[in-house]
């Protein structure tokens, strides 16, 4: 199991677990974080699971796609930490990593 810390909207760090291989999303959504809407269940098409990483997590999470790209453009929330969390998979290099829920667009 791989362990993250996500930040809620309201500033509360919950720990949270998920398998290896399982993506941010589903962790956070297991995990009960209902904030986090995911709405397409992954299928990159809502942009409702935009998350925050750290500087020194976007280094270990797989390049953005030309989909995540454009949906994320669509946020009016967008920064250069941005991330579709559906798209990053938990990974033992990201144990203890912090995400953070973006505002809602
Ligand atoms: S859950 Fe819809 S784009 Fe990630």
């Amino acid at each position: 199991m791989v362990q993250i810390n996500i930040v809620t909207r309201e500033g509360e760090t919950i720990r949270v677990k998920g398998a290896e291989d399982v993506s941010v999303m589903e962790a956070i959504r297991d995990a009960g974080v209902g904030e986090l809407l995911a709405l397409c269940g992954g299928a990159r098409s809502c942009a409702t699971c935009h998350v925050y990483v750290g500087r020194d997590t976007a280094d270990l999470v797989a390049p953005m796609g030309e989909d995540e790209n454009d949906l994320l453009d669509a946020s009016d929330y967008r920064t250069e930490l941005s991330r579709l969390s559906c798209q990053l998979k938990l990974t033992r290099g990201l144990d203890g990593h912090t995400f953070v829920i973006a505002p809602e667009d």
